[in-house]
């Protein structure tokens, strides 16, 4: 991390020094170095300080591409090669609002032209607090303020507490999406199948520019020659050089293999 995020982590960090009962950061780092790599604190650590901001159907033009572009683009390309799935991968997917909204899009493709399609989508995160939060996916309904009346209806159960009232994505939603916890920043990821989207928004920004490449080359690794890569409104891969093109504003395609 770079020094300039020294405040932020001391701010963060704050909160779990005081449960702690611990009264300087000098003592917290003997505790989380003192301890093997695969100590606990680690993980408290990560969850204090990872950002997670999300959103169902954040950045929207991006679930518009989805089901007007990408699906449509991609089920008459499959189609000639013996389709059989749709594989996603939401890298960074924090609490699964991106994931679900993901789910919903493809959901709502199929009712709306009438076909049927498989499809998975990989979940993945570094923070096991995020995750339980995707497994369970129940949500405060002011999350869903903003989706239509009749997506609510449709993919979302509600909670009878009125006064905190929360929603849960339904299970036929739920199921096709397979969490597992993953850190960009190893050496591989191992997964059993390459995808032909993935969904990176909002994550690379906390990343130099020169890990940034690294964890891009190994994405990119694990997609289809043709998959297509979403990265977040505000990130850029312009001098990166990478085997992509890009075909939409934070779209791109993979052009070759690597
Ligand atoms: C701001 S959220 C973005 C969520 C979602 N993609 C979106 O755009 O709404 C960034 C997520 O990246 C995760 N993250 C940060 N560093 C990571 C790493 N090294 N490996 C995997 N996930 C990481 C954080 O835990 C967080 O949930």
């Amino acid at each position: 991390m770079s020094p300039d995020k020294k405040i932020m982590f001391q701010a963060r960090l704050q909160r779990r020094l005081r449960e702690l009962g611990i009264n300087s950061f000098d003592m917290y780092a003997e505790k989380l170095l003192g301890e093997h790599s695969e100590s606990p604190e680690l993980a408290i650590l990560v969850d204090y300080i990872s950002t997670n901001k999300t959103d169902f159907f954040r950045e929207k033009e991006h679930f518009n591409f989805l089901s007007t572009q990408l699906v449509p683009e991609f089920l008459g390309r499959a189609s000639k090669l013996g389709f059989q799935r749709l594989n996603i991968w939401s890298a960074g997917c924090s609490s699964g609002q991106e994931p679900y909204s993901i789910a919903i899009t493809l959901e709502e493709f199929m009712r709306l032209k009438g076909i049927s399609f498989d499809y998975s989508i990989v979940a993945t995160d570094i923070s096991g607090r995020m995750l339980k939060a995707l497994r369970e996916a129940i949500y405060p309904m002011a999350q869903i303020e903003e989706v239509s009346l009749d997506v609510k209806h449709r993919y979302f159960l509600k909670s009878k507490n009125v006064h905190e009232p929360k929603v849960r994505v339904i299970k036929e939603v739920r199921d096709h999406v397979q969490l597992a916890y993953l850190n960009l920043m190893d050496n591989s990821y191992t997964f059993n199948t390459k995808f032909d989207v993935v969904f990176l928004r909002n994550t690379l920004i906390y990343f130099n520019s020169e890990t940034q490449r690294r964890v891009l080359v190994k994405v990119l690794e694990n997609m289809n020659a043709g998959a297509y890569l979403i990265i977040g409104h505000s990130e850029s891969l312009i001098n990166m050089e990478l085997p992509i093109k890009t075909i939409a504003p934070s779209v791109y395609i993979k052009t070759n293999t690597i």
